[in-house]
């Protein structure tokens, strides 16, 4: 008996030592491995070979493509704004084959559009530079059409006359970083271009029946709605349900939203305003029913005729167009845009101490306690990141355009690039103050004055 057991004993500890030089064995080179992959600036280096390196090709591959869709995919919808509305007779005028007096460049820059200073030749920069452009001729904007210089919209052309026109991503969520001139500069792929008149420019079309008859109103009607929104705002759900004002029949107030940046978006949950979805559900919604692209799209939520009634009774939420132009894309336009980083605000921006001190403020545990809902780093929930309104003391009128009836917590990285047109989602507080100032009094904070300063750098430091 004692023989056998102290056999066993035995024969348990080679086991023993044997997987501990095993495990040694194994571990050793992987630590190794691991620390020649650290680069001087931290970053882990792809692998020369195998499979993680296949990874890493298929990820740069997928940026690649994803970026290249966002910028200049169409997804057919040029059948919409071009051959329905038009909108291309109209930006080229009479003199180019088009209609009326055509859009000039100073005034496509003054409705918010950017040029992308990398489209344009040589010696077309040093004739801008000189002044010798004339940028009230609507041929120049045929021209910059031509060139594909246009942020975020694309000219169709045949001999060299404008027959179409198609809308981008970057339509909306580009802009310019104003490195040539105001409005013309390299493109920033994800800001939130709150410049754009996106209203004034579908209102520029010579035919919006095409909306009148969803919207079951006139073209005039049709056209005061657009000319309602102003610049930096569209209104992604009045397609669904038809409402234009927040307060009819007043009609003093827009039912539009801001534009959001599409960067920084990894590691949040919904998005939207209102959360319809993650960023993939949303690519395709805007993709198929805002854009009028060809593609499919399945929501049963839009098929609710009471919350939706317009959605309901044309079927947006079984949208099925062959050929597909749009499913193909959205893995790599999504992969794209979570790749996008929230850019960081110059040191110079804010002021360091007081953003220290308001980040205290803003902890959980801190007097504002705005980190129980923008949790750090994201600055929004991880898991289910919607509120009612009651809890941030708003009204629910946009929370009850979307199917939860609630608003999503901002995620609020970069929130510096979109402070024009102000804050929440239809810009009601013009400041980041305000928005200290409404959470100040909804939850009885108590702030001091030099509090909600603090507060406010360190909103501008994110
Ligand atoms: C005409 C302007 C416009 C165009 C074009 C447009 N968007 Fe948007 N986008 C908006 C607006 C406005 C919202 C906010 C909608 C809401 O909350 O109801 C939005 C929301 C988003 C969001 C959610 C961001 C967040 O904070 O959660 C993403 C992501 C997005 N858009 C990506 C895209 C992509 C990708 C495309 C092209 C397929 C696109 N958008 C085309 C105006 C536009
Ligand atoms: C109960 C959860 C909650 C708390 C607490 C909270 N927020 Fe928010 N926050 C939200 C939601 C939801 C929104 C979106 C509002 C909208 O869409 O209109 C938002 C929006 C914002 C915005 C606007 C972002 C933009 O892009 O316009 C800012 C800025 C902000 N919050 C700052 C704060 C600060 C500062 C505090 C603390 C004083 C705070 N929040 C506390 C949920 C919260």
């Amino acid at each position: 008996m004692t023989v056998r057991i102290r056999f066993r004993s035995f024969l348990t500890f080679l086991l023993v030592i044997a997987s501990v030089a095993v495990i040694t064995v194994l571990q050793r080179p992987e630590n190794a491995r691991a620390q020649s992959q650290q680069h001087p600036d931290g970053l882990i280096r792809p692998l020369a070979k195998g499979a993680e390196q296949a990874i890493a090709n298929s990820a740069l591959q997928s940026i690649e493509k994803g970026r290249e869709t966002f910028r200049f995919d169409t997804f057919g919808d040029e059948a919409f704004w071009g051959d329905t509305l038009n909108l291309d007779a109209t930006i080229a005028g009479a003199a180019n084959g088009g209609i009326g007096p055509g859009l000039s460049p100073k005034q496509a820059l003054g409705l918010g559009l950017k040029v992308d200073v990398g489209a344009l030749p040589g010696a077309l920069q040093d004739q801008l530079r000189a002044g010798a452009v004339n940028l009230d001729d609507p041929a120049v904007t045929v021209a910059l059409l031509q060139l594909n210089a246009v942020v975020g919209v694309k000219g169709f052309f045949s001999s060299g006359v404008l027959t179409s026109v198609g809308i981008q991503c970057a339509l909306c969520h580009s802009t310019v970083n104003d490195s040539f001139a105001p409005g013309i500069g390299s493109r920033l792929d994800g800001w939130a271009n709150r410049d754009l008149n996106v209203g004034a420019i579908i209102a520029f079309a010579p035919d919006v029946s095409a909306f009148a008859t969803l919207l079951g109103t006139t073209q005039d009607g049709v056209r005061q709605v657009l000319n309602s929104w102003g610049p930096g705002k569209f209104d992604a759900e009045l397609s669904l349900d038809g409402k234009a004002f927040q307060d009819p029949p007043a009609n003093t107030k827009s039912a539009a939203t801001l534009i959001p940046p599409a960067f920084g978006l990894a590691g949040v949950n919904l998005h939207t305003w209102t959360g319809w979805g993650s960023v993939t559900h949303w690519n395709a919604f805007v993709a198929n029913l805002e854009m009028h692209g060809k593609g499919t799209f399945f929501d049963p939520r839009l098929d609710n005729a009471a919350q939706f009634p317009i959605a309901a009774a044309n079927g947006f939420g079984n949208v099925r167009t062959t050929p597909d132009l749009i499913t193909r894309k959205l893995a790599d336009l999504h992969f794209y845009q979570l790749a996008i980083p929230a850019p960081a605000p110059s040191n110079a921006s804010f002021s360091a101490a007081a953003a220290a001190r308001g980040r205290k403020l803003f902890s959980a545990d801190g007097k504002a306690a705005c980190a129980t809902c923008h949790v750090p780093p994201l600055f929004t929930e991880p898991g289910w990141n919607m509120h009612t309104p009651a809890e941030i003391g708003i009204d629910s009128f946009q929370a009850d355009r979307a199917p939860d009836h609630r608003y999503r917590t901002s995620p609020l990285k970069g929130l510096w690039t979109h402070t024009k047109g102000g804050f929440y989602h239809d810009g009601r507080f013009a400041t980041l103050l305000d928005v200290v100032n409404h959470y100040n009094g909804v939850k009885s904070l108590g702030l001091t004055e030099a509090e909600k300063l603090d507060l406010v750098e360190y909103l501008k430091s994110l």
